[in-house]
């Protein structure tokens, strides 16, 4: 269920900026890879593109390749809807459907694909993802409650199962723990550790503890300023990053020395 990702001379633009310039990274797959770097360098925009998510904003576009196990995200009649169920994404914000109960929420995904799934069958795979999500135990009792009455750790959860009940092969999250406090980050980072078992994840993080404690390799990224795009600058083993990184920015970002 896991794929790898290769990103081939990646250009990323709004209208006419150039927000991200020439990224080539190869993710591999049963691992979780971080991407790091100060504000508007470009992190978001970046991972928006791994699963063609970007092009619901109004001009923006790529040039380059993504490829997932070889195949271009953006060969000629590839389909999007197909690339982000292959694709899943995780928001800063938990953002469950309110109005919709926890079980509907899971399911919100999946409908969209599949509409004729018996009672037995979306029953199973309701349980199956919140158990994967660590949220069953909490909820398995409230399942026809507004998703909208959990906390903000467990809402995070509930996403994780909405993104998960269509067995993606990636998992992208972007700054997924940034609203959440810190036993609820916890338990999101030992739910990482153990969702890389089948997927291959990325995460954008502001915390570099984080990066530390859930990342096998991490990617910098950086800015010039105002106004110029974003770069790659180092992408190595996490603890290379973080304890002997080749570039003076690398360390100082890392040190807290600047971002
Ligand atoms: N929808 C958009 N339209 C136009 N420009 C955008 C849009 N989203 C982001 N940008 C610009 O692209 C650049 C990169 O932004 P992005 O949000 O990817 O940075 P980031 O690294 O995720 O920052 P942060 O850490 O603050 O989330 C910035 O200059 C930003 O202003
Ligand atoms: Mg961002």
């Amino acid at each position: 269920m896991s794929k790898r990702i290769e990103v081939k001379d990646l250009n990323v633009y709004y209208s006419k900026f150039l927000a991200v310039e020439d990224v080539s990274i190869n993710i591999e797959p049963r691992s979780v890879t971080a991407f790091i770097g100060p504000s508007g360098c470009g992190k978001s925009t970046f991972l928006r593109t791994l699963n063609r998510m970007h092009e619901v904003i109004p001009g923006a576009r790529v040039e380059g390749e993504v490829l997932l196990d070889g195949e271009d995200l953006y060969g000629t009649g590839v389909d999007p809807v197909l690339v982000r169920r292959q694709v899943g994404m995780v928001f800063q914000r938990p953002n469950p459907f309110p109005t919709m109960s926890i079980r509907d929420n899971v399911l919100a995904g999946v409908r969209l694909n599949d509409r004729r799934m018996s009672k037995g069958d979306s029953d199973a795979l309701v349980e199956k993802s919140l158990v994967g999500a660590n949220l069953w135990n909490e909820v398995k009792d409230r399942l026809d409650k507004p998703g909208s009455g959990l906390s903000g750790g467990q809402q995070q959860r509930l996403c994780i199962a909405r993104a998960i009940a269509v067995e993606p092969e990636v998992l992208l999250m972007d700054e997924p723990c940034s609203a959440l406090d810190p036993i609820s980050t916890l338990a999101i980072e030992d739910l990482i550790d153990q969702l890389k078992q089948e997927y291959t994840i990325v995460i954008v993080t502001h915390n570099m503890q984080q990066a530390s404690r859930v990342s096998d390799r991490t990617a910098f990224f950086n800015i010039a300023g105002t106004g110029k795009p974003g770069k790659l600058i180092e992408y190595d083993d996490t603890s290379t990053i973080f304890s002997t990184p080749s570039v003076q920015a690398t360390e100082d970002y890392v040190s807290g020395r600047f971002g």
